[in-house]
């Protein structure tokens, strides 16, 4: 048998490495979903951690901002890691994992990522009082008042057994007020969020213990960051003629 010149042996062994570096890089790629970046970012507080206080304070901003939500971020992406998606976006993972049982943790861990990040846009600092405008004139529409839509609104944070969100949402255009078990999301049942509370224990025991609608009521009276919300509306509604 004919052997190779040694130094064509080294050629032929580079390039079989820079092969197999290729094959794997291209694996790697396919397997960070072809963009190699991470689907699922932290998003910036928009205030403080103790910007909230008293009605949320900086050691439970802290755990659900640093732990709960950046927890739920982390193994979002990880979950989802060499999965195609279209657009590569949350909206995108829970529309495509939303009541598929196989796909459970990826849709709850997206989903909570999602929830979490719509929470914390929700409020302000010296926030809470009355909205104004279209969402105002839509509230007392379909609710009576604001001091209805927010008896409604804890009634429904108080009936919510076990974990999960309160919302106010759009549906078919209409306002109304739901909620979500765990971590479910308006999202996935073709509703259009506009405000959140959210009601796990995480997110209000160190300051309320058991006393969930104290929680709700405080940060509806505090901290709802109405022009967010009435922002989401503005998206929300169909291009004016
Ligand atoms: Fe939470």
């Amino acid at each position: 048998m004919a052997t190779l010149p040694v130094f064509n042996k080294r050629i032929l062994d580079r390039s079989a490495v820079l092969v197999v570096c290729a094959f794997a890089a291209l694996f790697l790629a396919q397997c960070s979903g072809g963009g190699g970046s991470a689907i699922f970012v932290i998003e910036p507080l928009p205030y403080s951690q103790d910007a909230l206080a008293p009605t949320i304070s900086a050691d439970t901003m802290g755990f659900h901002y640093d732990k709960h939500y950046a927890g739920y971020v982390e193994k979002a992406n990880a979950l989802t890691k060499g999965m195609r998606f279209d657009g590569k976006t949350a909206e995108a993972v829970i529309a495509k994992t939303a009541g598929e049982a196989s796909k459970a943790a990826v849709f709850n861990n997206a989903a909570q990522a999602w929830n979490h990040a719509f929470f914390f846009k929700c409020l302000k600092p010296d926030g809470g009082g009355a909205p104004e405008g279209l969402l105002a004139e839509m509230i007392d529409a379909t609710f009576g008042s604001f001091v209805e839509f927010k008896a409604l609104f804890t009634t429904a944070a108080k009936d919510q057994f076990g974990s999960g969100w309160v919302w106010l949402v759009l549906d078919e255009g209409k306002l109304a007020v739901v909620t979500s078990a765990n971590a479910d999301t308006p999202l996935a049942h073709g509703l259009i969020p506009l405000f959140t509370v959210d009601v796990w224990e995480h997110a209000y025991y160190l300051d309320y213990q058991n006393r969930r609608v104290d929680f709700v009521q405080s940060v509806l009276d505090n901290l709802a960051n109405w022009d967010f919300v009435a922002a989401q509306l503005e998206k929300a509604q169909p291009p004016k003629a």
